[in-house]
């Protein structure tokens, strides 16, 4: 994550050029069965957790070792200098002018986000747009997600409906292809009614892949839970117990019910040692393999960039036929114009 400053978008694994040619082949053909592209991505910020792997992580993976095409992209444009990307900030402006600023401020994540600070910065309004102009930059079909994107996919689904009537159609209607309910939403670990996130101040509050066992240890026995000692399965009335659980049967694949039948007769603080243990043998191998990475920036820049590379040839093609048809490409007879105007002016 450190190599990613001052670059927007960074393409974590090749695809196809078999792909490639078959969206040339569609566009010729005028026909609308758009290939089949997966695209998601992540915030550089911070760390990732174990709500990132499991909420959409390790589906991207599993997508990636399926054989299908997909593009991963590291969201880091808050930090960098924009002319590095200029399609996805160009097609974000362009989509903005067909979204209202009222269902904007309706985003749940705006909402939260927003609600926690007194100043509201632009770009936490208008990020979502920014996110839908990733996504049908790539037209992308399908995009791998944790639960509390969804609503920021609906306005993508949205935008790329309003683009197709107005302009003829040119994107995609992603869908969102979300873990299932337990998975989607980890919660934190110091407070089981939010979710896992890198921006909790505490970091006790997640653990992390990069976590050392120690870290995991410490961080499972101060995970809140309540004032009952058995181990039981009840989201709703016992979210910490219920978290932690959850968390041991993404680890394991056991069942909730089989977790809680294996730890009768453990209270909930011998229980933490339990799934402190589970985290730090199943962790250990990620944890070193990222650690392996780490030691190679050459070999990481090397990826990113080529990655880079192959992704901003459909960005390319993708905002000259937003520009055609929305009139912004500037043809030879305008081209005249403009330097005649500015022949009169000097
Ligand atoms: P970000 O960086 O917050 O999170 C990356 C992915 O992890 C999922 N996730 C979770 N899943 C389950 N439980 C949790 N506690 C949890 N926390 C995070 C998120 O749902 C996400 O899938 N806006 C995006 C980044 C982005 C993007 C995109 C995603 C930018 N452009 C285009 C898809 C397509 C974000 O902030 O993710």
């Amino acid at each position: 994550m450190v190599l990613t400053v001052g670059r927007r978008l960074h393409i974590l694994n090749e695809y196809s050029s078999r792909c490639l040619k078959q969206v040339r082949r569609s566009h010729a053909t005028e026909t609308f069965k758009w290939s089949h592209r997966v695209f998601s991505g992540i915030q550089p910020t911070g760390s990732m957790h174990l709500g990132n792997y499991f909420g959409a992580v390790q589906k991207w993976v599993e997508m990636q070792n399926a054989g299908e095409s997909v593009i991963y992209s590291i969201a880091d444009l808050h930090s960098i200098t924009l002319p590095q990307i200029p399609e996805h900030t160009q097609l974000c402006w362009t989509l903005g002018c067909l979204t209202t600023m009222a269902r904007l401020a309706h985003i749940p994540t705006y909402k939260e986000k927003s609600a926690t600070v007194k100043e509201v910065p632009l770009g936490l309004y208008v990020y979502p747009v920014l996110q839908a102009a990733d996504i049908l930059l790539y037209r992308a079909t399908h995009v791998p997600v944790g639960e509390d994107q969804t609503h920021n996919l609906e306005l993508v689904q949205h935008l790329a409906k309003i683009f197709n009537n107005r302009y003829g159609h040119t994107f995609p209607i992603p869908k969102a292809v979300v873990a299932d309910s337990s998975i989607s939403r980890l919660k934190s670990l110091r407070d089981p009614s939010k979710k896992m996130s890198k921006s909790e101040q505490d970091p006790k509050s997640r653990i992390e892949i990069t976590d050392t066992p120690d870290d995991i240890l410490e961080k499972c026995k101060k995970a809140l839970t309540d004032f009952t000692s058995e181990i039981t399965f009840d989201p709703e009335k016992r979210p910490g117990v219920a978290n932690l659980i959850t968390i041991h049967s993404l680890f394991t694949g056991l069942d909730p019910a089989e977790i809680c039948e294996q730890n009768i007769g453990l209270d909930t603080g011998r229980y933490k040692l339990v799934v402190a243990e589970v985290i730090q043998e199943k962790l250990e191998p990620l944890r070193q393999q990222v650690q392996q990475y780490m030691s190679e920036p050459q070999y990481i820049e090397e990826v990113l960039n080529r990655g880079a590379d192959k992704a901003s040839v459909i960005a390319q093609q993708t905002w000259l036929d937003v520009k055609t048809k929305v009139g912004l490409q500037i043809n030879e007879g305008s081209y005249r114009c403009l330097q005649v105007s500015e022949k009169r002016v000097m």
